[in-house]
């Protein structure tokens, strides 16, 4: 049995803290809006008064909040996770921050405190399922050591060094938010031009975006998207991606026009909405 500490209990975080639950580890949490620990609470897992208190004697301490700046406001400071969590004892973030916050984060822990990132690929199902995609950076033998753990949750691939699992997660991300504005552009494009509904889907079957044109035309069709991950969130990432290529020099033009797509849906209202529902925003049919 692990003492594991999962700070952040949103849609992913006390998923993910349910699970390591019932695979029988002791499991302390922390959330900033404390009720959302009540649940888990009753299903014996222990909640403390600040993730300094989380990460004291914990062997790893979880953290999976929304962004660079939640990540640290439950890190920095007196009742911080680096406050608390001890020499000998792992932090494993699993946000997407970004490799910027991730080497912040290194630089906040005390000595010899092991770090790994490890987002994930994969929605709330999957946590359910433990069928996440885990992109996972650091020392190998520290993967290692934490490969069986997280295996509770997913499968963890070791991607590189410190930072290469955030790296990973814009680089599969990039692919998302293209693809969807695409897709909905495509979309967009049959209707405009006086295609049928069911020639468009016929169409697009055949194209490289066949698969997710398939995966989403119920929701398309019904404009009802079950919320899964929160628009702001995906907006968040594209913005992270943007700013990581910016630094790194790399020209994201395609993905800098589909961020538009998520911001424009966002400033409409429509942060909290799943992040498909984008689809609807392009379509412009809600
Ligand atoms: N949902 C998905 O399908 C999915 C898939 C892959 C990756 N992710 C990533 O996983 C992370 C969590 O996603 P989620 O869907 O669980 O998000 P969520 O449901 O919106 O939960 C966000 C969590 O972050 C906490 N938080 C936000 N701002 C904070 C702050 N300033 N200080 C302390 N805590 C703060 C929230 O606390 P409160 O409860 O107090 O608001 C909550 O625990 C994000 O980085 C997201 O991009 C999500």
């Amino acid at each position: 049995m692990t003492a594991v500490a999962v700070i952040g209990l949103g849609a992913m975080g006390s998923r993910v803290a349910r699970r390591l639950l019932g695979a029988g580890h002791e499991v302390r949490v922390w959330n900033r809006t404390p009720e959302r620990a009540t649940d888990l609470v009753d299903g014996g897992a222990v909640a403390a008064a600040t993730p300094a208190e989380a990460a004291r004697g914990a062997d790893a301490v979880l953290t999976i909040v929304a962004d660079p700046a939640a990540l640290q406001a439950v890190t920095e400071g007196p009742s911080g996770v680096s406050a608390g969590v001890a020499a000998g004892s792992t932090v494993i973030d699993m946000s997407t921050i970004g490799p910027a916050a991730i080497a912040r984060l290194a630089a906040m822990l005390p000595e010899g405190t092991g770090l790994l990132d490890a987002p994930v690929l994969g929605s709330i199902s999957e946590v359910e399922t433990g069928s996440l995609t885990i992109f996972v950076g650091g020392p190998a033998p520290l993967v290692e050591q934490w490969t069986p753990l997280l295996g509770e949750l997913g499968s963890a691939i070791r991607v590189g060094p410190l930072g290469a699992g955030a790296a990973a997660k814009l680089v599969a991300n990039t692919t998302l938010f293209g693809t969807l504005g695409v897709l909905g552009e495509a979309l967009g494009l049959a209707d405009g031009l006086g295609l049928s509904r069911a020639a468009a889907w016929a169409v697009l079957a055949a194209t490289p975006v066949g698969a997710q044109a398939e995966r989403r035309r119920e929701a398309i069709e019904n404009g009802e998207f079950p919320p899964r991950f929160r628009l702001s969130l995906a907006r968040k990432d594209a913005d992270l991606i943007l700013e990581a290529a910016e630094t790194s020099r790399v020209d994201v033009r395609v993905t800098a026009a589909a961020r538009t797509w998520l911001a424009e849906a966002e400033d409409a209202g429509w942060g909290g909405e799943d992040y498909a529902a984008v689809l609807a925003w392009i379509l412009g049919r809600r």
